[in-house]
């Protein structure tokens, strides 16, 4: 009896045996499916503008909107004003273009196509739009300031647009590596430009480099004459680990002001290629920075939490912390903590998956009546939307 209930059980457990394994992984299957799906749900990317609640509602010093219209008037000041002789502004962007000409077959099919407004872009064509639209908002927000774009002289790009010049330089721009040409790149224009001192003739030219999927909406010229000391200027936000962005870094047009810039991404660019190869395709270069600034003996982190402009003394270089929060404005990736849109916001970074919103926002600026305040509404509760493009 006892014998025949222990066979009995074990017979009974034997399937069993060799069924739970195969019930697990069946399980595990549906539940990683499961989360797949979902994922898919919460990265779905939308091919027309999605607009959510404008966050940072009630706040006294946030932009208020009612629907896409501005309750707030977002910028005081009116451009140039001509009190003074105002020095000359470059922006300075890197820009490569790779080898999808807008006629390949891959790019042909209409898959790859993404309409924005009336136009359709190939995936060639993207970039180029998304470098159109950067170079239009400079041109309204400082018209009296020009572009220059960094790019390898094999990309043969031509920009046909007044206040526009193509400056290339040698390097390595293939994708994984351009986050490093970009510093090389910078740091090749600077070269550049102090050894043609001879022919400044005493006009000072100052620099700002940033990304080119941002939306400069605000004079820049008043950090060079408000904060007249720093050599160079980066932005910073309340982020442990990622304190700082290499997407907008201001560097003062002296002598003095270029060679010191020049030197701290000397140095940038040395801990990069020593300690962040690894990370080399996307974030080496702000963990790089963010090394530099931090493992200066001085240097105060806690300064990073309030959003204020603050100055600090880094590898003999005067060095600008600007807030994100104003100078390279975007909205937090997924549910993080966001309190809206400052009133005087002045660069609107568009990152990852936001490049439609750069341009829908371009079009619907430019379409009838041309106000950045809700030109912003727009942006504001649009921001955390991820887009085809
Ligand atoms: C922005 O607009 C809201 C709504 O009209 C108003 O309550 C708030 O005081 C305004 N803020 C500023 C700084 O003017
Ligand atoms: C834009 O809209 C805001 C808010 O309605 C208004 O205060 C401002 O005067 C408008 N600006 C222009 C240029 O029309
Ligand atoms: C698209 O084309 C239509 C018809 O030509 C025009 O009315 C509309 O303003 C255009 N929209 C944009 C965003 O250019």
């Amino acid at each position: 009896m006892k014998i025949y209930s222990g066979w009995r059980r074990l017979l009974f457990c034997l399937p069993l045996v060799f069924l739970v394994p195969h019930l697990f992984s069946v399980f595990e299957l549906h539940q990683s499916s499961i989360v797949e799906v979902q994922t898919k749900k919460n990265y779905k990317k939308f091919d027309h503008l999605v607009l959510g609640p404008a966050a940072g509602q009630g706040l006294p010093d946030r932009l208020q909107c009612q629907g896409v219209k501005a309750l707030n008037k977002t910028h005081f000041s009116s451009p140039s004003n001509g009190a003074t002789s105002r020095d000359t502004i470059s922006l300075v962007t890197v820009f490569a273009l790779y080898n999808i000409s807008p006629h390949s077959y891959e790019d042909d099919k209409s898959s790859n196509l993404v309409t924005v407004g009336n136009t359709s872009y190939s995936k060639g064509e993207r970039s180029m739009a998304i470098l159109d639209v950067f170079i239009n908002f400079i041109q309204v927000s400082m018209p009296q300031s020009n572009v220059i774009i960094l790019t390898d002289p094999a990309s043969a790009l031509s920009v046909g647009r007044n206040s526009v010049t193509v400056f290339p330089i040698q390097g390595e721009y293939s994708r994984d590596k351009l986050m490093l040409q970009r510093i090389r790149s910078y740091i090749a224009f600077l070269d550049q430009r102090l050894m043609e001192h001879s022919k400044w003739h005493g006009r000072v030219n100052h620099y700002i480099f940033t990304d080119s999927d941002v939306a400069v909406v605000d004079d820049l010229g008043p950090i060079f004459q408000n904060y007249p000391n720093f050599h160079l200027a980066l932005t910073f936000r309340n982020n442990k680990n990622q304190p700082l962005n290499s997407g907008f870094i201001a560097v003062r047009g002296t002598n003095v002001g270029i060679l010191r810039a020049k030197l701290f991404l000397q140095e940038v660019l040395e801990i990069y290629s020593s300690k962040f190869m690894k990370a080399s395709r996307m974030l080496g270069d702000q963990l790089a920075l963010a090394w530099v600034v931090k493992s200066h003996p001085s240097f105060d982190s806690k300064r990073f939490t309030r959003p204020q402009a603050f100055m600090d003394e880094i590898h003999g270089a005067s060095v600008l912390f600007l807030p994100c929060a104003l100078y390279n404005w975007t909205p937090p990736e997924g549910a993080g903590q966001f309190h809206g849109m400052p009133l005087d916001v002045k660069v609107v970074h568009f990152k990852g998956s936001r490049k439609r919103l750069m341009l829908e926002s371009w079009n619907f600026f430019s379409s009838s009546y041309s106000n950045v305040s809700d030109m912003l509404c727009l942006v504001l509760k649009s921001g955390r939307t991820k887009y085809d493009f």
